[in-house]
């Protein structure tokens, strides 16, 4: 075991470093545009990085440094680690009253790969000339927030605040000065994260990122996890298309023109629900532990991940939120900043090792 995880986290280091040294640190959009196979790395990514709760920490941590690290395993959730009862009323956690923050796991792998946070000029040279398409409910939207927050200055968002709170639409926007277009459109339902797919296909262009999440809803509405389940194989059917070559086709010249670039694909997790704390009485109903592992399952079954062979790297909401706690939320549903922010990062420390990767 113990073998294991030391030869994954070389493999990793050396594939981060080795086109790291030969490239430096100079990124462009065609560098970005790479889809690479780089499936262990970047769950490596994800499974390190939890947001900074001390009390949880100690728990937390050497789970994760005890198991490979690819393999990041959220449930069953421990009893010790359940929303209900990480943050008791009245704990003395020093840091009960100041806002969460969060940095990457401090284990010997994740200093010596160096992930980072990317700073707002990084990441804007990251994503210069990109088209990020972000689709889903109001998770996706707090992600794009967390985005926009970087990107953007602060006196910039005031605005962009108040238009992306205008509830249940969509919302564009043009980062002029790197070229960056950012799309949300406003998709509850997992039929309606298929539709936005199947528009896309087959091109002329695709997004260079794309950012897809939903369940919520499903599981309020419908609370059927396996047709849930039905509705992400439909999904993933619809992602697989973007990836499959589109064939090139002949021009009048008789010169082939160049095919689509593929997607990066991420998926936003669902976050741990807190059910004492959700706001109506159909929620606390409908939205228990057993239907949230249910609908959760059936993300890992339905095989939409990386990790199960599927087009999306998981944004795991679902790991990172219960990191934080029942502190981080006030309706057991929307967390805060640092949940979103965390989660930006590890697609931002994807995105920069697949680019890194295509030198
Ligand atoms: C973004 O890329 C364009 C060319 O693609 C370049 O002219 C511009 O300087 C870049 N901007 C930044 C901030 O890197
Ligand atoms: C999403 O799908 C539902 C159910 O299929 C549909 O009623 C709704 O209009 C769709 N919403 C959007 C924004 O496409
Ligand atoms: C959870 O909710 C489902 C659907 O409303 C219900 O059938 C089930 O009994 C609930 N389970 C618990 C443990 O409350």
């Amino acid at each position: 075991m113990v073998g294991a995880v030391q030869v994954g986290v070389l493999a990793a280091c050396v594939v981060l470093f080795v086109p790291m040294g030969m490239a430096g640190w100079h990124l462009s959009r065609n560098k970005m545009l790479f889809f690479s196979g780089a499936l262990f790395i970047t769950l490596a990514v994800g499974v390190h990085l939890t947001p900074y709760f001390p009390s949880l920490s100690h728990l937390l941590l050497p789970s994760l440094s005890s198991s490979p690290p690819i393999i990041p395993s959220i449930y069953p959730l421990p009893p010790h680690a359940s929303p209900s009862s990480t943050a008791s009323p009245g704990s003395s956690s020093p840091t009960a009253s100041s806002p969460a923050l969060w940095q990457w796991a401090p284990s010997a792998s994740t200093l010596s790969c160096g992930f980072q946070r990317l700073s707002g000029p990084d990441a804007s040279d990251l994503l210069n000339g990109s088209w990020v398409l972000i689709a889903g409910d109001s998770q996706a939207r707090l992600f794009v927030l967390a985005l926009l927050r970087l990107l953007l200055n602060p006196t910039a968002m005031d605005p962009v605040e108040a238009d992306l709170f205008r509830r249940h639409s969509d919302y564009h926007l043009t980062v002029a000065d790197h070229g960056i277009k950012l799309d949300f459109l406003w998709a509850p339902f997992e039929s309606n994260l298929t539709a936005i797919l199947r528009d896309l296909h087959p091109g002329p262009r695709y997004p260079d990122v794309l950012v897809l999440g939903s369940g919520l809803w499903h599981m309020l509405h419908f609370t059927d996890s396996s047709e849930y389940g039905e509705c992400l194989a439909a999904v993933k059917k619809a992602a697989a298309s973007l990836l499959s070559p589109v064939l090139p086709e002949l021009r009048l010249d008789g010169i082939l023109a160049s095919s689509v670039q593929p997607p990066h694909m991420f998926w936003l997790g669902l976050p741990t629900l807190v059910a004492p704390m959700l706001n109506t009485e159909e929620k606390r109903e409908r939205m228990n532990r057993t239907v949230w592992e249910a609908y959760d399952r059936e993300v890992d079954e339905s095989k939409i991940l990386k990790r199960s062979g599927g087009p999306f790297l998981l944004l795991d909401i679902g790991l990172l939120s219960r990191g934080c706690g029942r502190r981080c939320t006030a309706d057991g549903m929307h967390y805060d900043r640092v949940v979103y922010e965390a989660a930006l990062h590890i697609m931002l420390n994807a995105l920069l090792i697949e680019s890194q990767q295509r030198i």
